[in-house]
């Protein structure tokens, strides 16, 4: 079986670093920052404290499940305590407890293309079958897409807005038709929120905000991962109805046992610093400007912005066409040759014709990338 492809292009990097080559990669999707100071530092006051030497709950630090609960009932208007809580080690874990929990084998699950690999693999994993469901051309499902998908096997859809790989973000009326249908049909909601905290439009809405009358059939994921730059520290979260919540602890409990204690209070830190998010949401916002209006100059590429998230997606058919490719994963094999800049191919997330570039670095490193790119693409345009 194929690892993730995304992953597959990050260790191209590598061996070229390994040689010697001044790679930059805009490939990854995680944030380049370093962890803040803030977390490192309660980290190391976890290593120094004995009481993180231990054995903890299965479900999870009780103060980190709080901290959690609160968030999710600031985002979802409703009451959320510990106990709907479970930690996993990062927001991928969350979605294979959730999948595990809810499927039986065969069971499917509607997931969207183009879309991030992760979430038809935590189906995969757990012998489930993701059934791909077109997303429009401003890459959201529409209830009438999950409708035309939908057989006597579905048991659940998995939505993330803002997305990956496009950053679209759900409104409210998407999400009402969304959750009307879900309804309809008995049909859980999978909400994966990891890119929360990267909403350049304001228009974000939780699906239980919009819709509170799903909850018995919502599981909500996120993490710290990618809005405080914790990718490595693998902690996240799942918050969902007692009988997933039950279901998750004993998987838990009977694998891993519980999420490192040290990461967790890391993590318990992160959450108490609200400023990092908004910090880096600003920041990646003038970011996305800058790449998007950098890849709109280069003649044959067609760039949206996105609503949200760190990536850019933009269209290289013309590109392509113009110079005798036949697959963006060649143009990105290419770019990593020539100008030494790592992306990844649509390929990756089953959109042919794209390559996602991440803006989540720092402002020197995306002015080389862009100097980069444009000096072996050449033929600018004027602004469009
Ligand atoms: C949409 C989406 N969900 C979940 C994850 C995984 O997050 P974590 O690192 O917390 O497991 C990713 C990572 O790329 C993602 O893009």
């Amino acid at each position: 079986m194929p690892d993730n492809p995304i992953f597959a292009v990050a260790a191209k990097a590598e061996a070229l670093r390994a040689r010697g080559i001044d790679v930059i990669t805009l490939a990854a999707g995680e944030p380049q920052a370093a962890t803040g100071a803030a977390v490192v530092a309660a980290a190391i006051a976890a290593v120094r404290d004995p009481a993180a030497h231990h054995y903890g709950p299965a479900q999870g630090l009780p103060n980190l499940r709080e901290r959690v609960a609160a968030r999710i009932a600031t985002d979802t208007e409703l009451p959320w305590t510990p106990d709907d809580v479970q930690i996993a080690l990062g927001a991928k874990h969350a979605l294979f407890l959730a999948a595990q929990a809810l499927l039986g084998p065969g069971d499917e699950v509607l997931v969207a293309t183009p879309g991030w690999p992760g979430h038809a693999e935590v189906v995969q994993a757990v012998h489930g079958v993701p059934v791909p469901v077109p997303a429009d051309e401003e890459f959201r499902v529409s209830a009438d897409a999950l409708e035309r998908h939908r057989s006597a096997r579905t048991r659940a859809v998995i939505l993330s807005s803002p997305g990956n790989p496009a950053g679209a973000v759900y409104d409210r009326a998407a999400l009402h038709r969304i959750a009307g249908w879900a309804a309809a049909h008995g049909i859980w909601v999978v909400s994966d929120d990891i890119y929360r905290a990267f909403d350049y439009t304001g228009t974000y809405s939780s699906i239980l905000q919009v819709a509170p009358g799903l909850r018995d059939r919502t599981v909500l994921v996120g993490g710290v991962s990618k809005e405080h730059a914790m990718t490595g520290w693998r902690v996240g979260w799942l918050a969902a109805p007692a009988e997933i919540i039950d279901s998750a602890r004993l998987h838990v409990s009977r694998t891993i046992t519980h999420v490192p204690v040290i990461t967790q209070r890391a993590a318990l830190a992160a959450l108490d610093d609200d400023a990092t998010p908004a910090g880096a949401a600003h920041d990646y916002r003038r970011r996305r400007d800058l790449l998007v209006a950098a890849l709109n100059r280069i003649d044959g590429i067609g760039c949206p912005v996105p609503d949200g998230g760190m990536f850019a997606f933009p269209d290289v058919r013309g590109l392509l066409r113009d110079r005798g490719w036949t697959t963006s994963a060649e143009l990105a094999q290419w770019l990593l040759d020539t100008a030494h800049v790592a992306v990844v191919p649509g390929e990756a997330f089953d959109a042919p014709g794209r390559l996602r570039v991440c803006f989540a670095v720092d402002d020197d490193t995306l002015a080389t990338a862009i100097d980069r790119l444009q000096n072996v693409l050449g033929n600018l345009v004027e602004a469009r």
